[in-house]
């Protein structure tokens, strides 16, 4: 089999030296790798480096070579074309047709799926008219990854970052494994990952042991298919996935506030947040000293917010659909079905994904397996399969629901 077709694209900016690291990663793993730097990329990093890490010519204008027509049979024979990274001038170029150099033109005659890794100043990304270009670009099924946070070119910090390059080849890796693509494109939506804490003392908390995994991989599958991602974070265990705006919190509490206030305007709500369900009921304001204490310590513990429920409580006019997980012990496939399904209705969520814990531990496992049930008495079985595989499934049945309503 060939290898997949890259079209890397690099547009002028200073973060044009992180598309080398790109360009390593892709060609190394064994992608095919044409580099179609701008004219003010080659400011920052020269023809000799792309040209050399590829082991290809790099066209660079529109008219090297006219008689190879390269600005049409780039993009038309390309499996996938990634703008690293993209400027606030690109993506405005990109938005409305502009095709006045070689990368232009190659976006404009692709027909396979498009990444672009934006990194600019966080005026220029926040500035009204890339915001409302990118929102353009996505509806068009266009993966616009979400700038990273952190310092910029001098001194100054927020998002604007290029995504860490592995992250953007982990993105086109997705992208590559996934035809037809897309189908999420223009869709907003929320996924809660992680467990809470809820402290004690200022020290201490009452935690679980969910290492966010499973909600990072439904993150990094919906980003993949085209949408735009939130993920709300309560002490992942692993990095989050590059292109999804993270808001991290810790209790469950902090939890509700951060869905209520992303949810709104969402697609699709994906729960797969550990959350506890009881909170000590005063929270010291120093720590508790050993010695202060008789032999034994009782911590009175009271219920939790119960956010999904909470979410299915307050939705209203265009309802996103709202998903839950569910983890459960049972004896049997119809015990754990019959809990599956009181779970459902007591929560009032569109779908549930259950999953069975206990026999095969879940928490922090590569894969996992699943039935996911649906209001209206649907069941689909995910046999045991990888948490990116198993997110896609969820996803499925999130677009059946779009589809439905
Ligand atoms: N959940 C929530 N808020 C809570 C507890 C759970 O939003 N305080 C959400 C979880 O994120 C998950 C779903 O509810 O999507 C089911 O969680 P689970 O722990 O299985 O159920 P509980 O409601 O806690 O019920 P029980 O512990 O009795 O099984």
């Amino acid at each position: 089999m060939s290898p997949p077709r890259v079209v890397l694209g690099v547009a002028g900016g200073i973060a044009a030296y992180k598309a080398v690291e790109v360009l390593r990663g892709l060609a190394e793993s064994g992608h095919e790798v044409t580099v179609v730097p701008t004219e003010a990329a080659l400011n920052f990093v020269g023809v000799a480096t792309w040209s050399a890490l590829s082991a290809r010519p790099v066209a660079t204008s529109l008219w090297t070579n006219p008689n190879e027509v390269s600005h049409v049979k780039l993009g038309q024979e390309a499996d996938c074309v990634v703008v690293a990274p993209a400027t606030a001038d690109l993506l405005a170029r990109a938005t409305h047709g502009i095709a006045n150099d070689l990368l232009t033109n190659v976006l404009l005659t692709a027909r396979c799926p498009i990444v672009l890794a934006p990194a600019m100043h966080t005026e220029m990304w926040q500035h009204p008219a890339t915001q409302s270009n990118v929102a353009t670009l996505r509806s068009r099924g266009v993966i616009v990854l979400e700038p990273a946070t952190g310092r910029l070119t001098g001194a100054d910090v927020g998002p604007g970052r290029l995504p860490e390059p592995a992250a953007i080849i982990a993105a086109v890796q997705d992208v590559l494994r996934r035809t037809p693509t897309g189908d999420l494109a223009g869709r907003r939506v929320v996924v809660s990952a992680g467990g809470t804490r809820e402290a004690w003392d200022p020290v201490r908390f009452i935690g679980n042991i969910s290492s966010g995994r499973q909600g990072v991989e439904l993150a990094r599958t919906a980003v993949s298919r085209g949408a735009q991602v939130t993920l709300v974070a309560a002490h992942l265990a692993v990095e989050p996935p590059a292109g999804v705006t993270v808001r991290s919190v810790s209790s469950a509490a902090q939890l509700l506030e951060a869905m209520l206030t992303a949810a709104v305007g969402a697609d699709a709500v994906v729960m797969a947040a550990a959350v506890a369900d009881f909170r000590p009921e005063v929270t010291a304001t120093s720590k508790i000293k050993k010695l202060d204490q008789p032999a034994d310590l009782n911590l009175k513990l009271t219920a939790t917010v119960d956010v999904l429920a909470e979410l299915v409580r307050r939705r209203a006019g265009d309802l996103p659909v709202l998903v839950g997980f569910a983890a459960e012990t049972a004896v049997d496939a119809t015990e754990l079905s019959e809990l599956g399904h009181h779970k459902l209705a007591r929560k009032g969520c569109d779908l549930l994904v259950v999953n069975e814990v206990g026999r095969q531990v879940v928490f922090g496992a590569e894969e996992n397996e699943v039935t996911i049930l649906g209001h209206e008495g649907t069941s689909v079985q995910v046999p045991r399969a990888t948490k990116a595989a198993i997110s896609d499934a969820v996803w499925d049945a999130v677009v059946h629901e779009w589809k439905r309503t």
